[in-house]
């Protein structure tokens, strides 16, 4: 049987020395890419942690009848509980008008950075993304996951295990020399070879103090490729997977992306940090 990028990223986790926790050097960039210090890693786990566990708050919630707008106003109400703030909300890079919820909720065709709304009812059938940012003490934890509400089609349900399974996937990959296109590599051959495609136009990226940053991590790509990886590098690893092809759209909001066919898309995130003997999953 084949296995589980869930299984390989357990045995991978299980060899990890138990004094790996060395100091790394003090916050420094090298080529733009910031290496965290330990000090920084241990903001990155008590923010990771909190964005795991607003993740884990919400998911009994997503049940047919309920609006994306409600999941977003008891995020929002969860986060300041817990002395957080949320960068979505009002977070505006260039060329975009400002983020104007504090989680994103992509259903169905909506590749990522759906907008919540009281209009909008989740039914019976349907897959939702969930993306949560919290920011505590400084440092953004970054992750996602696609829920099921009630029991949507075979084919929705093995998109969303398929790209959970990516994610691992890719994850599974991560260790200091490693480079960045064995991630995206791991992550395009599981995809395909399941019959879906990998969204190429938004990417993982790097985050710490910032919310998004160098390096890019591409979700597709040739093994030995790109960056070199190193103990202290933090990014998110965010693959998006389409039923149908990966072009997108976006909609009048200037945020909303869907897939151009209108079939299924599903995503998941985790940020990660590359640690002296593998990797670390800091929104678990
Ligand atoms: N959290 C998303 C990501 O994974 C970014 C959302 S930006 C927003 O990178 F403005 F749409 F919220
Ligand atoms: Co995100
Ligand atoms: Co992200």
């Amino acid at each position: 049987m084949e296995k589980s990028g869930l299984q390989v990223l357990k045995e991978q986790l299980q060899r990890r020395s138990p004094q790996e926790n060395l100091p790394l050097m003090r916050s420094h960039s090298t080529s733009g890419i910031v290496l965290l210090s330990d000090k920084e890693l241990d903001k990155m786990r008590r923010v990771g942690r909190i964005a795991a566990e607003l993740l884990k708050h919400l998911e009994p919630m997503v049940q047919p009848g309920i609006s994306t707008q409600a999941l977003n106003d008891e995020a929002e109400r969860w986060t300041l509980a817990h002395g957080a703030t949320s960068a979505q909300l009002g977070y505006a890079p260039p060329g975009h008008p400002p983020f104007p919820s504090s989680i994103c909720t992509s259903v169905n065709d909506v590749i990522c950075h759906g907008i919540p709304s009281r209009q909008q009812i989740l039914k019976a059938g349907d897959i939702v993304n969930i993306d949560v940012t919290p920011v505590l003490e400084g440092y953004h934890g970054d992750t996602s996951k696609t829920f099921l509400v009630g029991s949507p089609s075979p084919v929705a349900q093995k998109l969303v295990q398929v790209t959970q399974e990516c994610m691992l996937r890719g994850i599974a990959e991560i260790k200091p020399g490693a480079r960045i296109g064995d991630i995206g590599a791991a992550i395009q051959e599981y995809a395909e070879a399941h019959g879906f495609s990998v969204v190429r136009d938004f990417v993982g990226h790097g985050v710490g103090k910032q919310f998004h940053t160098e390096p890019s991590v591409p979700h597709f790509g040739k093994r030995g490729r790109g960056l070199r990886l190193r103990a202290g590098m933090v990014f998110t690893v965010e693959p998006m997977l389409n039923e149908g092809t990966y072009d997108f759209k976006i909609l009048g909001d200037r945020w909303t992306v869907v897939t151009k066919d209108s079939k299924l898309s599903a995503q998941f995130e985790h940020t990660v940090a590359v640690t002296p003997s593998g990797v670390e999953i800091l929104t678990l």
